[in-house]
């Protein structure tokens, strides 16, 4: 099973439309694609209590718990944000930030050895920003790669897209969507194997 997680504020917006091509890519491969659509759900952020200390879990009864388990059931991951004051959309932080409960439990609890953790899950990364600049996603990969990690999935790809602001401005580069399509039939490849 495939996660596709929607980290934009909005429904149509660019970031959302190049994950649902990503989404039908891995479903025209035969992979089974659950969407989370961050802006639907109730997700207090982290409150830094750090309750999770006792046995790797959240404390807070939110909708962080039901993604928590689809996160652990999943083989490959789909995270798609835009690009927010070079990170991620505040939706998507709350996520990663919640997800210190699973980083509790991986380093503090179990002890595991950081160069000995399997990465058994792969990670694709899809972004999107208005501007040019070339350090417009350099802080944002690296939020990213240790997202990722926390959930020992590798970065696999990453597909980053500038110059896109008013919704829908994606449509206008059916080749950045055809892109994000093949990464999703990619992706269902390797997260299957
Ligand atoms: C709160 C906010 C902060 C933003 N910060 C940046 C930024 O730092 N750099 C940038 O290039 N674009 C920035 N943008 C523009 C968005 O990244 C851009 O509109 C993008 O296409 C939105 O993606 P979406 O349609 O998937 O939500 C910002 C937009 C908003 C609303």
């Amino acid at each position: 099973m495939i996660v596709a997680i929607y980290g934009s504020p909005r429904r149509r917006g660019n970031s959302s439309r190049l994950l649902d091509e990503a989404v039908l890519g891995a479903q025209s491969e035969g992979a089974t694609v659950e969407k989370i659509v961050l802006r639907d759900l109730k997700m207090s952020p982290c409150l830094e209590i750090y309750g999770c200390k006792k046995e790797g879990r959240c404390v807070i009864q939110d909708d962080f718990q039901t993604v928590r388990e689809q996160l652990l059931a999943c083989s490959g991951i789909m995270l798609a944000s835009p690009i927010f004051f070079y990170t991620v959309s505040a939706h998507t932080k709350i996520l990663m930030d919640r997800c210190q409960s699973l980083w509790v439990k991986k380093y503090w609890i179990d002890q595991i050895d950081r160069h000995e953790r399997q990465m058994t899950r792969k990670g694709l990364f899809i972004s999107v920003g208005a501007t040019r600049g070339k350090k417009l996603f350099d802080g944002t990969l690296l939020t990213v790669k240790y997202f990722f990690d926390v959930l020992d999935a590798e970065l696999w790809q990453s597909l980053l897209y500038r110059g896109l602001d008013l919704e829908g401005d994606v449509l206008q580069h059916p080749d950045y969507l055809e892109e994000a399509r093949q990464a999703g039939r990619d992706l269902a490849r390797v997260a299957a194997g």
